[in-house]
């Protein structure tokens, strides 16, 4: 028998199976072998149940924060650089290994609460799926859509309210037709404007890797209009009981016009003004060119629900189906 140093042995081993020099954490638990060299004091609990998964600016934040009112449900403690999301899946932070991720979920004793984590970029990257099955093969999944036409135009008003000098200096309608010899920094805005709305392609890649019971897809826009159903639904979803009631948790407030948290009895906490922003309606020709844009991935939308048991098919994706010119 002849070995190498573990170095020189590391290098020919990937110089052989070259897929694996991107590492896929699996879940240090889910094999006795690994189970019994894992140290003491670390928990298989250290993880969450669920994810909200997104995609950005389908009301994420609102989820987020209802979901945390529940006594039975805990968030993931906050992130120093990236706040309530972890964004763990995607990016260079899945470099940082299991540890880093578990330390975001401290096992506290007697504690029956399950854990979730809220990352809106989940949704639409391409190598999440894979890394989330491959650590929480039994997670729920949970991701909110809207009208792709109104996701694009929220995302542009976003990066622009925070001071972005493309979303600043080039309209919104610029931005969505800009061509791909624009400047690589429009095209990047363009991309994240329309990408993430390609719902039905990005839902695939999650149903490639989990069953369609474990996903639950929320209307946004009847988060918008009535959260507690949505709570009322989720709940079931994540079987949890009994329900907490959100009638006695949340009121319509007239001033933010959305949803807010009751505190005191009588009065209400509110998302910060970046959430349910105000900014002028999308202009008339933007919203068709859109629904053109969207009418292939929206019409594959319809069948992908229809296809896994979803018979109510949401208002703005029919609306954005009929009114395509
Ligand atoms: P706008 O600011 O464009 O209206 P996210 O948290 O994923 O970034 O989504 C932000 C969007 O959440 C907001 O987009 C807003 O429309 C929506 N939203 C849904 N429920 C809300 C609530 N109760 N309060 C504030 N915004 C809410």
């Amino acid at each position: 028998l002849r070995t190498v140093p573990p170095l020189q042995l590391a290098e020919t081993y990937f110089k052989n199976y070259p897929d694996e020099v991107d590492p896929v954490w699996g879940n240090p638990c889910g094999d006795t072998r690994h189970k019994k060299i894992w140290s003491n004091n670390k928990s298989c609990d250290s993880l969450p149940s669920f994810l909200v998964i997104g995609p950005q600016k389908t009301g994420t934040t609102a989820l987020y924060t209802f979901l945390s009112l529940h006594p039975a449900i805990t968030s993931n403690i906050p992130s120093r650089e990236t706040f309530e999301e972890i964004q763990f899946f995607n990016g260079n932070n899945y470099y940082k290994g299991l540890d880093w991720y578990m330390s975001f979920f401290p096992v506290e004793s007697n504690s029956t609460s399950i854990y979730f984590e809220k990352s809106a970029t989940y949704f639409d990257g391409d190598l999440v799926p894979k890394r989330v099955h491959a650590l929480l093969p039994s997670a729920k999944l949970v991701t909110i859509l809207i009208s792709p036409a109104k996701r694009a135009y929220s995302w542009y008003q976003h990066t622009k309210a925070h001071g972005d000098l493309i979303a600043n200096n080039y309209s919104f309608h610029q931005v969505i037709t800009a061509s791909d010899t624009a400047p690589k920094p429009l095209r990047d805005l363009r991309n994240r404007c329309l990408n993430p709305g390609k719902y039905s392609q990005h839902l695939e890649r999650w149903l490639s890797y989990f069953p369609p019971q474990q996903l639950h897809i929320i209307n946004g826009d009847v988060l918008k209009s009535n959260p507690i159903e949505v709570m009322d639904e989720i709940q079931k979803f994540l079987k949890i009981a009994p329900a907490f009631n959100y009638t006695t948790h949340l009121r319509f407030d007239p001033n933010k016009g959305f949803f807010c948290q009751i505190i005191n009895g009588d009065k209400t906490k509110c998302l910060g003004k970046n959430k349910g922003r105000q900014y002028p309606p999308m202009e008339e020709r933007s919203l068709k060119l859109l629904q053109r844009y969207y009418l292939s991935h929206n019409t594959a939308l319809v069948k992908l629900l229809k296809r896994i048991g979803i018979r109510n098919i949401p208002e703005w994706l029919k609306d954005d189906l009929s009114d395509t010119p």
